[in-house]
């Protein structure tokens, strides 16, 4: 059987070359004599005006893989070890970091948890908003002030006008997150990667974030990248899912059917360990054991120390990424899983 790992997925689900591919991507960080392997042969691919959810628990390399993207590694100690990111059909890992910054926040823009520490608290929100604008474009103060608060309102801040002079301290967390939202569509990029964009506010704000989030990405037809712990966040807006698991892409699927019909035990116990999957603001439960030290990521698949369905084939092969069948050996489609045993886990 081919492995998907060798065949990455090169078609958009209209059948044109997806925006952003990440092919077998590696990362390290090598801190004195230790070596931490954060990431190890991820290949994911998303498309405009899609949605690719992200999922794992701590430690997986969700954001790492997210920084090798943008191109804001933390590097050293990290460094990228092998593997292509292909951005509109160019390996954006073999530019240079002067035309690397050129995509940053025009083609592709980043959300992250914490809006606090992202913004600079000394600046007007409306200057580090206009500040996009004179940078990339040159406009005039007068109209970057401007573009800030039209920018301001497509985000729902209410009364922009007045308070485009205000400080991001000046606002609740709900609405710092919308100009953190604000700031990566400022550009109008062709792809936005956010890093648990809602994780640090309540539930109900949460969904207002996300369902704004959501919006501006169909109208804008972008891709996006959802990294989430919330696995009702995630059925509600992504198309499909990458399972995550020490650094590996363990499972894919369009959404629903991962819900459905898991095909790698760790994500079933993901799935096992929500009681009711339209309950949203949960967070991933704790698998027995713990995720392994990247130090010393165990021989074979690196869940068989967790695993239930763990045979000696485990504690010895790597199982590759591969396509996932019917019974009857009928492709479906977009669906992958990294276990020996995933017909067992799908069909058993
Ligand atoms: N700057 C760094 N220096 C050294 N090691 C790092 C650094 N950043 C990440 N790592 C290592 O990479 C691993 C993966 O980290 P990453 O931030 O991608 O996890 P994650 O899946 O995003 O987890 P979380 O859900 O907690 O955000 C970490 O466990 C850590 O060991
Ligand atoms: S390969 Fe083996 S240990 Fe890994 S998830 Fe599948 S059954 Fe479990
Ligand atoms: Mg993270």
């Amino acid at each position: 059987m081919t492995s998907l790992e060798m065949t990455p997925t090169n078609a958009g689900p209209d059948g044109t070359a997806p925006l952003l591919e990440v092919r077998d991507l590696h990362v390290e960080f090598k801190v004195r004599d230790s070596v931490t392997k954060a990431v190890n042969g991820v290949n994911y691919s998303v498309s405009a005006g899609e949605t690719l959810a992200v999922l794992g628990e701590s430690g997986s390399g969700k954001s790492v893989t997210a920084q090798a993207v943008m191109g804001i590694l933390d590097s050293p100690p990290g460094e990228i070890t092998k593997g292509e990111i292909f951005f509109q059909g160019q390996d954006i890992l073999r530019l240079s970091e002067r035309e690397r910054r050129k995509i940053r926040g025009a083609k592709m823009a980043m959300i992250f948890q914490d809006a606090l520490s992202s913004l600079n608290p000394v600046l007007s929100v409306g200057y580090q908003l206009g500040e996009m604008f004179r940078a990339h474009q040159g406009v005039s103060r007068k109209d970057a002030k401007a573009k800030a608060i039209e920018l301001m309102d497509r985000v729902r801040i209410p009364a922009a006008k007045e308070r485009v002079g205000d400080y991001p301290h000046q606002f609740s967390g709900g609405m710092r997150q919308r100009i953190m939202i604000a700031m990566a569509l400022a550009l109008e990029p062709d792809l936005i990667i956010a890093d648990e964009p809602t994780t640090a506010l309540d539930v109900t704000v949460q969904a207002q974030v996300m369902d704004l989030l959501a919006e501006l990405q169909r109208e804008y037809n972008m891709g996006l990248i959802l990294i989430t712990h919330d696995l009702g966040v995630v059925a509600d807006v992504a198309d499909k899912i990458a399972v995550m698991y020490a650094g590996r892409i363990v499972e894919t699927a369009p959404v629903g059917e991962l819900y459905k019909r898991p095909a790698h035990p760790y994500t079933r116990g993901l799935l096992d360990s929500i009681p009711r999957l339209d309950h949203k603001g949960r967070e991933l439960y704790a698998i027995k054991g713990l995720p392994p030290n990247l130090q010393q990521i165990p021989p074979g698949c690196p869940f068989n120390p967790r695993c239930n369905r763990a045979q000696d084939i485990c504690r010895t092969d790597v199982p590759p990424l591969v396509p996932v069948t019917e019974q009857d050996g009928t492709e479906l489609v977009g669906r992958g899983s990294a276990c020996h045993f995933w017909k067992e886990t799908l069909h058993g």
